[in-house]
Formats: structure tokens, sequence, C-alpha cells
């Protein structure tokens, strides 16, 4: 099918163009279903005037686990990949918080009744400064829309294809006045935000779902519940949440590499706390924020110099 004759001319951003000149960026062409990608921030430390790629490692390893489950195949290997992100952030001489988006797509001529084999990487890198110290939470609803699940679309592969789901729950929620949206899973428990972990502080304990409720597999979501418990000596529960649940909340927060720590102001206009940023939350976002500079210097694996 995709390898028959290709007509003069196709039909492109709204001009017939001729096939041969009807081509995008590498960054864009294969963007519809099939490519795999991480998003990972590298944060600039004034005071050092050095650049940290925080948790490339976990990343590029969670990249791999979705390479496999997708059946791709590179010819890089994930040092590889640890390399060129250096090089690349190195190479365009940032001296802010940047994106580093290492991502793989088949080749076009994959069908979807065989779609195994060769992938193509490119390592796009941009400008991106962190949010982390918004002054506000941000309102949330419960979306209507259900999150994908194992068996359907893995959440737990980083593939384009699953944020048309975060995209249409996201956009409902923007649309009806809410900042953020809140997914449940098919089994009604609470599940993820479009494109963040979610987590609740319930009498002191710091809540989240397991990662058998159909989530992305954070990264953000392992380093804050090993802050939790080995930073800031708060105990950590992976379990189910009601929605109801989380109505009740002393605090809570979305948490993702876009996210950061988001405080989270209301759910479906019920106030979180007394809606203002809760005193366990602002820990974990100072912590954070040291810890991503590298002006706190524990944890040094988790920082990768450029
Ligand atoms: C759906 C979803 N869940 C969770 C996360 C957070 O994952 P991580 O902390 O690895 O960035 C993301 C981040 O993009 C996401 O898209």
């Amino acid at each position: 099918m995709w390898d028959t004759p290709h007509p003069q001319y196709i039909w492109l951003d709204g001009k017939i163009t001729p096939w041969e000149q009807a081509t995008m960026h590498v960054t864009h062409g294969h963007i519809f279903a099939h490519s795999i990608f991480e998003g990972i921030r590298a944060y600039w430390n004034p005071q050092r005037e050095k650049l940290y790629i925080f948790r490339l490692h976990a990343h590029l390893e969670r990249l791999y686990r979705s390479i496999k489950i997708m059946r791709m195949e590179t010819p890089f290997s994930l040092e590889d990949l640890v390399r060129a992100s250096v090089e690349i952030a190195g190479a365009n001489t940032y001296r802010e918080d940047i994106y580093v988006f290492p991502t793989l797509f088949f080749a076009p001529t994959t069908f979807l009744s065989k779609m195994v084999g060769p992938a193509h990487t490119y390592i796009n890198t941009f400008p991106n400064a962190s949010q982390l110290s918004r002054p506000t939470g941000v309102k949330a609803c419960i979306s209507s829309w259900t999150r994908i699940t194992d068996n359907m679309l893995p959440a737990r592969v980083k593939c384009w294809a699953n944020y048309r789901n975060s995209a249409i729950a996201w956009t409902d929620a923007t649309l009806s006045g809410y900042d953020e949206a809140i997914m449940m899973n098919t089994r009604g428990k609470v599940c993820e935000g479009p494109g963040a972990c979610v987590m609740m502080i319930q009498d002191g304990v710091l809540v989240t779902p397991p990662v058998t409720s159909d989530i992305l597999v954070s990264v953000t979501r392992n380093t804050i519940l090993q802050i939790g418990r080995e930073v800031l000596g708060i105990p950590v529960v992976e379990r189910d949440i009601d929605r109801t649940e989380l109505y009740t909340a002393e605090e809570a927060f979305f948490c993702g590499t876009g996210a950061e720590v988001k405080p989270i102001a209301s759910i479906d206009h019920h106030l979180i706390g007394n809606g203002e940023i809760g005193p366990i939350t602002q820990k974990f976002r100072k912590t954070y924020h040291d810890l991503i500079r590298g002006i706190d210097d524990r944890y040094p694996e988790w920082r990768t110099l450029v």
C-alpha cells in the first residue's frame, strides 16, 4: 500500500502542492500516531553557569521500554542517546532552562499490519522556562473522558497517539474554565492528568495511584516519592484513590516533567485545603527546585552536566 507510485500533486495545508515539495520537517512529519518520545528538562544554574539535564538516564530507560513494547529497532544504545542529548544541548549553547525531546518513529513504509522494525531517531531541544514558582494553584475538574487503558493504548508507552486522549480531556477542561483535568481510569478510580501524575496529602500521608492504574510511569512521580521518603520523611502510599477522596484532601498537586510540582487549588469547585499552596506541597516544591538546578548537591546521579 505505502510503496505504490505516488501522484503528481498532493493537497497540503490548503494548497495543491507538487508531491516532491510536500515535505515536512522531521520534527512534525510523523506525529500522526507512531512516534514515541521523552520530554526531558534541563535546568540552568546561574551561579555555577551550568546546565543540568534532569533524570536523563531514567527518561531514556523509559524510552527503551517504549521501544520494546512498540517493537521498534534502533541501532543506538541508551548510552549513545545520553551522549547525543548532551552533545545537542551543548551545541546550541543554551544559558537557560530547556527541553530535550528524543523521538523515535517508524519509517513511513511501516504499515499497520506489521508495525515492526527500524525506527528513525531525532533529538530536538528548545528553551522552556520553569514554572515552578508560580504563586497560586490551578483549578482542576474531574474529566468526563476516561483515560486509555493498558490493553487498549498503553499509557505506559509515551506515544504521541496517547495524547489524543489527553488533548480531548484537557481541551474540554479549559473550554469549561478550568486550568487542568484529572482523568479517571476504566475502573472509575483516579488516574492522572492529561500530562502529569496526581498526588494528594491525606492525614499527612502522600498518596498517589499505583503504576498499574493506567498512568504513565512518571519519572517525576518516582522522584517525588523518593524525596518524600528519603528527604522530607513523609509517609508515602501508592493505592487507588476515589474521586471524592480528592475533594477532601488536605493538599493536592500534579507532578511531571512539564508540570514540575504544580499545586491544585480546587477540584470541581471544591477548595483543596484553603485553596492556598499547602505547607507539604511547598516543601516538595522547594526541595525539587534545589535538586533540579544542583543548588542541593544530593542525588548527583539525577543531573547530567551539559
Ligand atoms: C500523561 C502523563 N502522565 C504523567 C506525566 C509525567 O511524566 P514524567 O514525570 O516522566 O514527565 C506525563 C509527562 O509528560 C504525561 O504526559
